[in-house]
């Protein structure tokens, strides 16, 4: 069984399993070699042999336990028929939401449009670099995709003032949202993908009021379904302030924890492995001062089920060096 999953199926302690959210990107030249040739971030994903030659780039390097596919949670509105594009130091734009279109939209429509994301995921599993390795698939939440395509870009630039007026659109959206994410989930668990992640990275931006049915309901559904699949499932609800309800709640087989928690009280509260949690940005100073954080995750966590990351996407202006010493720190551990 692969390190991962001796982790979040048999609780092992005693392994230092890791790899790191956004492994596969900007920080490494040969990653910027192939996207300054591929200007559209759409048409590389759905580029098969690109994609998944991307996915394995940090496989070459380091000795990281498992290979996260490379594509993106917006290839679900693509899927949908939303214009989804990305602006150079802006992030993702969307088109206009045509609830009309989504509702009609049926399966087969949808798979033709993102198939290339599976022959990826397929390419990859089969690769001699991920012998012994987890191939991760993921989506985002229903929450964290309801905001990309109601706010049409990123809520770091600005959330709409009337982003909750039309309760209508919402609702219809997020059965439609579940309906598809679940397709996109079956479709890359068939592919080869052998746990899956479900990102929401804006859970933070919810009151503890608002979370149940925006993100704790839908999030469980899809949660309940990954488990039919017999496929283990992580959870990253980045930013919520209670991890412990989160889990007893939603009920992931893992849990994925931003920088700003504590990882003392995680420890402490949650029984269930738990992934990542050290701040990206400790990849930015020095080796010395890099040790000392990354000991302090795995002294913390040395006698809890524990998979190694960052708690968010390494950072494009981390030197490779930094990840090639903390990966091998890891491993010495
Ligand atoms: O982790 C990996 O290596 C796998 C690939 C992956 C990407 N995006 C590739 C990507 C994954 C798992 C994602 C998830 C994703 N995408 C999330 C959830 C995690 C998070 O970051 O909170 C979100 C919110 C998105 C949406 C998205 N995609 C944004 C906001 C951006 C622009 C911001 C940025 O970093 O430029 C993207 C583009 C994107 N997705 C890039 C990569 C490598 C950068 C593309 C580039 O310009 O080269």
């Amino acid at each position: 069984m692969s390190p991962i999953k001796e982790v979040i199926i048999n609780n092992k302690t005693n392994v230092n399993p890791i790899w790191i959210m956004r492994q596969a990107g900007r920080y490494l030249p040969e990653f910027r070699e192939i996207r300054k040739k591929n200007t559209d971030f759409i048409k590389l994903c759905l580029n098969q042999n690109l994609s998944s030659e991307i996915t394995l780039q940090p496989l070459k390097r380091f000795e990281l336990d498992a290979a996260i596919i490379f594509s993106d949670i917006l290839m679900l509105p693509y899927g949908l028929n939303q214009k989804v594009s990305f602006k150079k130091n802006f992030g993702p734009i969307l088109g206009q939401l045509n609830l009309n279109e989504i509702s009609k939209l049926d399966d087969v429509d949808f798979v033709e449009r993102v198939y290339p994301v599976y022959k990826a995921i397929d390419l990859v599993s089969k690769n001699d670099l991920t012998k012994n390795k987890s191939t991760i698939g993921f989506v985002g939440a229903p929450w964290t995709l309801l905001v990309y395509m109601i706010n049409q870009q990123s809520p770091k630039v600005k959330l709409k003032d009337n982003f909750f007026k039309d309760n209508f659109l919402i609702n219809r959206t997020l059965v439609v949202l579940e309906k598809f994410l679940k397709i996109h989930i079956k479709n890359q668990i068939e592919s080869g993908a052998e746990i899956i992640q479900i990102f929401d990275s804006w859970a933070g931006l919810l009151s503890e009021n608002d979370l149940p049915n925006y993100v704790y309901i839908p999030t469980l559904n899809l949660v309940e379904y990954v488990k039919t699949l017999n496929t283990p499932v992580i959870c990253f609800p980045r930013g919520i302030k209670n991890y412990k309800n989160y889990c007893e709640i939603v009920k992931p087989d893992a849990i994925c924890i931003d920088y700003e928690i504590d990882p003392v009280q995680i420890e402490k509260e949650i029984k269930i492995p738990v992934q990542g949690g050290m701040s990206p940005k400790i990849l930015l100073t020095s080796k010395e001062n890099l040790k000392k954080e990354a000991k302090k995750y795995l002294d913390i966590f040395k006698d809890h089920p524990y998979i190694f990351n960052l708690g968010h996407g390494v950072l494009p202006e981390t030197n490779p060096d930094m990840m090639d010493y903390l990966v091998k720190m890891v491993k010495d551990y």
